[in-house]
């Protein structure tokens, strides 16, 4: 299930939400889009990247046109991938990019963190989730211990997305994917 967990920098909990209208006028606030996107025909597991993108096309075409993006693909995670812990190391502590950061959840889950306005927001999305993360927002992102999910990418430039990362130790303050609360919930 989704949810959003707001916290003061010092890593206390403020609020809680796991309703999509809850979610999405939280992240909205910060300027952080959430969309929940349909499929508009059943994909299979053994679904390839241009049958994934294919189902979504209307809602893909949209965005494209909405933010100018210029190319979109999928990437696939899987416990057993071979950069799995090394990617998911990559990305977990504080970064910004130059250009948008955006995913869209075809299946599987990912937990992304956002500091912004002075709090943390860690939105845990799901299948169906779109979350887009502005250029310049300083986040972070936990694919968890055993990542398992497929998400659609859309890109500006290809350089756009290398992370800059900030030196900032606060992700170590924060829940993993691995703590108990997400445990519990999965
Ligand atoms: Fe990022």
């Amino acid at each position: 299930m989704s949810e959003l967990r707001v916290y003061q920098e010092s890593g206390q909990l403020i609020s809680a939400h796991t309703d999509f209208d809850g979610i999405h006028n939280q992240l909205a606030a910060i300027g952080v889009d959430f969309q929940r996107w349909e499929a508009s025909r059943v994909l299979d597991a053994q679904a390839t990247q241009d049958e994934v993108i294919e189902a979504y096309r209307g809602s893909v075409n949209k965005l494209m046109d909405d933010y100018g993006f210029q190319s979109v693909d999928v990437i696939s995670m899987y416990p057993e991938h071979p950069q799995a812990q090394a990617l998911r190391g990559k990305f977990l502590s504080e970064h910004t990019h130059d250009e948008f950061e955006v995913r869209f959840f075809v299946e599987g889950e990912g937990l992304f963190y956002i500091h912004a306005d002075g709090k943390v927001y860690g939105a845990l999305c799901t299948r169906g989730d779109l979350i887009s993360v502005p250029a310049g927002y300083t986040h972070w992102f936990d694919m968890g211990p055993a990542p398992r999910f497929k998400s659609i990418r859309l890109f500006i430039t290809p350089d756009g997305w290398v992370a800059k990362f900030t030196g900032d130790p606060i992700a170590d303050r924060f829940p993993r994917l691995e703590a108990p609360h997400y445990r519990q919930a999965a």
